[in-house]
């Protein structure tokens, strides 16, 4: 004849096979197994069997308890699975989804991508380098010496270490010398950095596109036929370009480059856009002079340099 708490098992585990939700598994669980479950009633009922008894009621108990236990997460898992299948029924896969605005490129990147694609049709190749730089990059190198004004430690974000935010992209100029061979011809976009307030025309951090153009002859001529053709086509074939002498430490002549342009501020005022002049030898004898040859021997190669401002 079957022990009692046989009995038992086979009751609960019909009960937990024919319940029909997640209720009536609970109320199965509760009646058997909660803290006055009849089959938790038996683990008090052990005190009162005798000694030679108790082992074999106590391996029962646990099998059978295993037993429904196992049989009730099994039925649970169940529904678990299926009221989530349930739930994923239910949603149309064919519906539209929620449509998400496109963004659109930052204007300083179209203008720098404008400015880089002109730039690339007359031959210039893109340069490079780092916004960290060594203060020779940024100052001697460029013929700007170590009283020049703008070195001073108001003027720009100076690392523990020495190096510096560079001030201006000019630094590109002396890397892609020391890089390569003349001739070359590069541009050098990228981000420049000053102590500025920040207002309407200045910020701590502005963009630039360099250029560098070092072959034999070349001319200020160049610079000019050059320069105007990349504002025509940037702002327009109607722009007015203007040439002002100007001074920089690393070019002479040095030239101011403005513009008028219906495509800036109407075209009431012009507007300044760029620094730019013939290298200046003293910056050929330094990047010599580092490079260990005589590579960019003044007295055969001269080039031109400018300075665009992209803010
Ligand atoms: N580096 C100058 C500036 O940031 C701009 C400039 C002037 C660049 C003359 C040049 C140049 O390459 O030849 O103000």
């Amino acid at each position: 004849m079957a022990h009692p708490l046989e009995e038992l098992r086979d009751a609960a585990l019909h009960e937990i096979e024919s319940a029909t939700d997640a209720q009536a598994l609970e109320a199965a669980r509760v009646r058997y197994l909660g803290r006055n479950g009849s089959i938790s009633a038996w683990g008090d009922r052990m005190k009162t069997l005798d000694a030679e008894e108790r082992p074999v009621v106590g391996r029962l108990l646990n099998e059978v308890r295993n037993a429904v236990t196992a049989a009730i997460d099994q039925r649970t898992e169940k529904f678990r699975s299926r009221q989530e299948s349930d739930s994923l029924a239910k949603i149309d896969i064919s519906l539209p989804g929620t449509p998400h605005e496109r963004g659109s490129l930052h204007p300083l990147t179209q203008m720098l991508d404008r400015g880089i694609q002109i730039f690339r049709r007359m031959g210039f190749a893109l340069a490079d380098g780092p916004d960290i730089e060594t203060e020779w990059h940024c100052f001697d190198a460029l013929n700007t010496p170590p009283d020049h004004p703008a070195r001073n430690e108001q003027d720009t974000f100076y690392l523990p270490d020495g190096r510096l935010l560079r001030t201006h992209t000019s630094t590109v100029q002396i890397r892609a010398m020391q890089a390569a061979l003349p001739p070359i011809r590069v541009i050098a976009p990228g981000a420049a950095y000053r102590r500025d307030e920040v207002d309407a025309t200045h910020s701590a951090q502005f963009h630039q596109i360099e250029g560098l153009y070092v072959d034999e002859n070349v001319s200020i001529a160049d610079l000019k036929g050059t320069l105007e053709f990349f504002m025509h086509e940037l702002f327009g074939a109607d722009t007015a370009v203007q040439f002002r002498p100007h001074y920089f430490p690393f070019t002479e002549p040095s030239l101011e480059i403005f513009v008028k342009s219906k495509a800036l501020k109407r075209g009431e005022q012009w507007i300044e856009v760029a620094g730019s002049g013939m290298v200046h030898p003293a910056v050929f004898d330094e990047v010599n002079k580092v490079r260990g040859d005589d590579a960019y021997d003044p007295d055969k190669w001269t080039g031109f340099a400018f300075g665009l401002g992209m803010r």
